[in-house]
């Protein structure tokens, strides 16, 4: 099986925003937890396991077969992943054809997370679970509980027409909660509560030697910038 191969939304400007600022954490920063909300079937999680550093723990969170009966999950999103043959065997499956060991799998609703991740611990969550306003705003809690200063967490789907209350969560977080954006793509939206200037530093230059990808002029919202991140044209 190739990378290409495995089923899910990831795409190559996010593998690459992914890429450079696991990268520049693996390069500056001490030991962190990695955490992922919502995997499928691995795609975004291969990924991230790339980067996991021995001694790190990497917690992979998802109800795989059990949104058949979960009663937290999104009945729109229930009856669309049912029909994806979405199961913890076949997550494994993908995962283990690209890494030798399996993450720490927390099978359950993501606002279980926080029993296993401790307060203030990990460099980096991916929030990609259930994409109404209240889940989100549930995972943006979580993530805030588990991150710490430096920490990234990158969510996906915060402008797609169909998953308004992604867009919802996230833009209460940044004007409300004190969330700062680092960057957006098309897909995912990255922010920190800490710094976000260095991570942009790190994006920009990512840019800049990969040549396909670009970085616009910041965006100013309440004096924070934010920098969209596109593939070049043509
Ligand atoms: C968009 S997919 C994840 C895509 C994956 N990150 C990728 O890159 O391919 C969303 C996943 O979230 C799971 N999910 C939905 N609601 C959830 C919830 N409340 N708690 C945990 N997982 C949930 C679904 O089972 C599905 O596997």
């Amino acid at each position: 099986m190739t990378f290409d191969e495995v089923p899910g939304w990831f795409m190559p400007i996010d593998q690459a925003a992914f890429s450079w600022i696991l990268t520049h954490q693996n390069l500056t920063e001490p030991e962190g937890a990695l955490v992922e909300l919502g995997v499928f079937k691995g795609k975004s999680a291969i990924l991230i396991g790339n980067f996991r550093r021995p001694g790190e723990v990497f917690t992979a969170c998802d109800l795989f077969e059990d949104i058949a009966t979960s009663e937290v999950a999104d009945p729109g999103e229930r009856r669309f992943f049912l029909s994806q043959s979405l199961t913890q065997l076949a997550f494994e499956r993908c995962y283990l054809a690209f890494h030798a060991d399996l993450p720490r799998i927390v099978r359950g609703a993501s606002e279980t997370v926080t029993r296993f991740v401790a307060p203030r611990t990990a460099r980096f969550v991916h929030i990609d679970a259930g994409h109404t306003y209240d889940l989100v705003r549930r995972d943006l809690a979580s993530a805030r509980a588990m991150l710490r200063d430096t920490g990234v967490v990158a969510i996906a789907d915060y402008r797609k027409p169909d998953t308004l209350g992604t867009a919802a969560a996230v833009w209460d977080a940044i004007l409300n909660e004190g969330l700062k954006p680092i960057l957006n793509t098309e897909f995912k939206l990255y922010a920190t509560w800490g710094d976000p200037a260095p991570l942009q530093e790190v994006v920009r230059q990512g840019a800049t030697e990969a040549g396909w990808c670009r970085v616009g002029d910041p965006v100013m919202i309440r004096g924070m910038p934010m920098l969209y991140l596109h593939r070049k044209p043509g």
